[in-house]
């Protein structure tokens, strides 16, 4: 579990996902706007099936990371890091509408590489809607090849590239 503090000064807690959080994860997406829904699952998607949540939160923590990230004990966001293969990783977010833009999608994204680095993941990719301005914008922070492709763009980001989140020293 990791303690850390968005620009604002709120305080928030990043810590694995577990099985048991399928509740918070049902009740995320009931929070979520159909536009970020949207962006996060490329189509439009209202709720999650079993399987979904299964897959979601069952996760390995090894080739299948998944953290949440919790504002007053609250759960407000998600990210995770899923291995293609020796050299890849995808990488998936998701940040309540209410706390995007707040800088919480940057610490993942410098958190997320970090666990790549570690596992010996060089890339990480990221998958998302032409629309998706929230995304280009956050990736434009880093070292960055797109491409579009069937109405999809792919963002490639090298590992090396992220500097690690502010609270690394402290971590773990
Ligand atoms: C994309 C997303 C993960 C970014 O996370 P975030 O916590 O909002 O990101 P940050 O606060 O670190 O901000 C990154 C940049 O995105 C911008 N941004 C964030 N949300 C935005 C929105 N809804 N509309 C426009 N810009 C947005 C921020 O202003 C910031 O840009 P700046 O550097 O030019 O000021 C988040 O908006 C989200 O969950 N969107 C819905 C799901 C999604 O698109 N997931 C990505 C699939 S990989």
């Amino acid at each position: 579990m990791i303690h850390a503090q968005l620009a604002d000064g709120t305080d928030i807690v990043v810590r694995p996902v577990r099985p048991e959080d399928k509740p918070l994860l049902v009740a995320g997406m009931a929070r979520l706007s159909d536009r970020s829904r949207r962006q996060r699952f490329l189509v439009s998607t209202d709720h999650l099936t079993r399987s979904q949540l299964a897959y979601l939160t069952e996760v390995d923590q090894r080739d299948h990371h998944a953290w949440g990230v919790l504002a007053n004990g609250e759960p407000v966001a998600i990210g995770r890091l899923v291995r293609l293969d020796d050299d890849e990783g995808e990488v998936a977010i998701t940040v309540l509408d209410d706390w995007q833009g707040r800088g919480i999608g940057e610490i993942l994204v410098q958190h997320l590489a970090g666990l790549a680095r570690e596992a010996g993941i060089k890339r990480l990719i990221f998958v998302s809607l032409p629309e998706n301005v929230g995304i280009a914008r956050l990736l434009a922070r880093f070292e960055k090849i797109s491409k579009t492709e069937d109405g999809l763009v792919t963002t490639t980001i090298e590992t090396t590239s992220v500097a690690p989140p502010a609270f690394a020293a402290g971590v773990r």
